[in-house]
């Protein structure tokens, strides 16, 4: 009780001390980009008495983008304006062009689990040194036979499901893309049961996490307020999550390498123990690879697999094609040779289901100027990625799922997913992985995962529609960090019979 005094008196206090200062923040010379009239509480802004959650946020900025155009200002954190970004052309001149100014992150906790990760490490010489050990691991890792481990579970538990008819197989998808970014992560070899623990620990802690503080939109005072009554059970789960990781690190460390998770392949852990980081550091970017990789990936892959429930037609070209181009026995895990098909549908997907609807907030260093505006020094700046890919200026039939414009000929055939556009083209098309400096280091990484899970799923398995018409998968979307379904996808599966 006297803590819950302490704190509104606090606020009362933050709030009177912070009017003036806001006030003089909106009105300079150059004008912030448009907004709406909305009255602004001083330290609150006036964006979080309209859209205090991400479902409600993605609901006004249409509205808003509809009525202000694509660049928009409101008020977040106390002074701080939060400029959101719609357009393909500014975001390709902001985040491409003026790349090093707005490959700034708003500050974070410099604590706790995302305290020292490459996300909140502000732009400079240790977010290069460790973007760099990431991508050099990632690029080098033995992903064909961690996907190979991966697809060895999942196979046969979708085929004794499949026995039952109807199958929803999203926790398998979990279970197994997690898996796999776990020995890329940890090594190979981690026990079944220490994997459920910490995939547990995970959906724990994201449970817990203020969705708008992680983008960075709510006032520190504020976020501490919604964190109070959760802060036991966050500080528990954080705890053992910190065990959990530090025992399959100091695996990594015994000389014989026989516990748990320490086989031979050079995993991520190994690499972060060369660079002698503490184990705060370390555990953080654990975390972080996990949460980053994870989620994003399996989801994905769910919306692809839905697709191609909905669109019979393309699930069968895209099996002929994946035969045409190569057919084995063994589980297919990446070599290369893949179907253009295959690429062309994993694109589709994601240009129509990016599983991140916003980048993670950017900010800048020092005032930019955008067509007759500003965007004041430490504004939050978030991009909405998820209409881009939807743009009719950009796309024919944009809400239709057509792989085959990502073939040669096709609008989106050369198109570079991880910049964001195709070769000479001077805008960004579709950018599921962020473009610029900041965009997200493991795409390449993560491409190969849904290319070599799809390609095995489709030639393994039919996926049919449970029941007939249109409505036989619920496409609807449930916002969040990452954008899932909101129906977890229900299929049934035949065993295809090969010989
Ligand atoms: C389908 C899967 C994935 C999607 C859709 C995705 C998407 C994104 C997006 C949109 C960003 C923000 C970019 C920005 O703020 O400008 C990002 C950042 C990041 N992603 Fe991914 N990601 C995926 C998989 C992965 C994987 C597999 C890893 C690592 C193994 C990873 C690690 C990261 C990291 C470390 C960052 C922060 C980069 C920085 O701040 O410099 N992601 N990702």
């Amino acid at each position: 009780m006297v803590l819950l005094l302490s704190i509104v008196v606090l606020a009362a206090v933050f709030l009177l001390v912070s009017s003036k200062h806001h006030r003089k923040c909106d009105s300079g010379a150059n004008p912030l980009p448009p907004g709406p009239p909305w009255q602004h509480l001083p330290r609150l802004g006036n964006l979080l008495y309209r859209c205090p959650t991400i479902a409600s946020l993605a609901d006004v900025l249409q509205h808003l983008h509809a009525a202000y155009g694509p660049v928009v200002s409101l008020w977040a954190a106390g002074n701080k304006p939060a400029i959101f970004i719609a357009s393909r052309d500014a975001a390709y001149r902001t985040l491409v062009r003026a790349g090093a100014t707005f490959a700034h992150r708003p500050p974070s906790w410099p604590f706790g689990l995302n305290g020292h990760g490459i996300n909140s490490t502000p732009y400079g010489s240790r977010w290069s040194l460790l973007r760099r050990n990431l991508g050099s691991h990632l690029a080098a890792a033995d992903v064909a036979s961690a996907l190979q481990s991966s697809l060895d579970k999942l196979v046969p538990s979708l085929e004794s499901e499949a026995d039952d008819g109807v199958v929803a197989p999203s926790e398998m998808f979990r279970a197994a893309v997690f898996s796999f970014f776990a020995s890329l992560c940890f090594g190979e070899g981690v026990a079944e049961d220490v994997l459920w623990k910490l995939r547990g620990l995970h959906t724990e802690i994201l449970s817990l996490v203020v969705e708008l503080g992680a983008f960075h939109l709510m006032p520190p005072f504020l976020e501490v307020a919604c964190y109070l009554p959760k802060c036991w059970r966050f500080s528990k789960a954080q705890k053992r999550h910190r065990v959990t990781v530090m025992a399959l690190i100091s695996a990594r460390q015994q000389p014989n390498r026989e516990e748990v998770g320490a086989g031979r392949r050079r995993c991520y852990v190994d690499t972060l123990l060369e660079l002698g980081l503490p184990d705060e550091e370390m555990v953080s970017l654990c975390w972080e690879f996990m949460n980053a990789a994870a989620k994003t990936t399996s989801t994905a892959l769910e919306w692809i697999m839905a697709r191609l429930v909905i669109h019979q037609d393309k699930q069968q070209k895209l099996w002929k094609d994946i035969a045409g181009t190569r057919f084995n026995e063994n589980y297919m895990a990446d070599d290369g040779r893949r179907s253009p098909f295959l690429e062309a549908v994993v694109l589709e997907a994601l240009r129509l289901h990016p599983p991140a609807h916003y980048l993670l907030a950017h900010t800048t260093d020092k005032d930019v100027y955008l067509d007759g505006y500003v965007i004041p020094k430490g504004s939050v700046v978030n991009y909405g990625l998820a209409d881009m890919g939807r743009d009719a200026a950009s796309w024919t039939s944009p809400d239709e799922f057509l792989p085959e414009r990502f073939l040669e000929g096709g609008e989106g055939y050369g198109l570079s997913v991880t910049a964001g556009c195709s070769n000479g083209n001077k805008t960004i098309r579709m950018m599921p992985f962020g473009s610029g400096r900041r965009a997200c280091p493991g795409a390449d990484v993560a491409l190969t995962v849904l290319k070599s899970f799809v390609e095995n799923l489709v030639t393994r398995f039919e996926w049919k529609p449970v029941g007939d018409g249109d409505g036989a998968v619920d496409m609807e979307e449930k916002p969040g960090l990452v954008t899932e379904m909101k129906t977890p996808l229900r299929t049934c599966l035949l065993v295809r019979q090969h010989g």
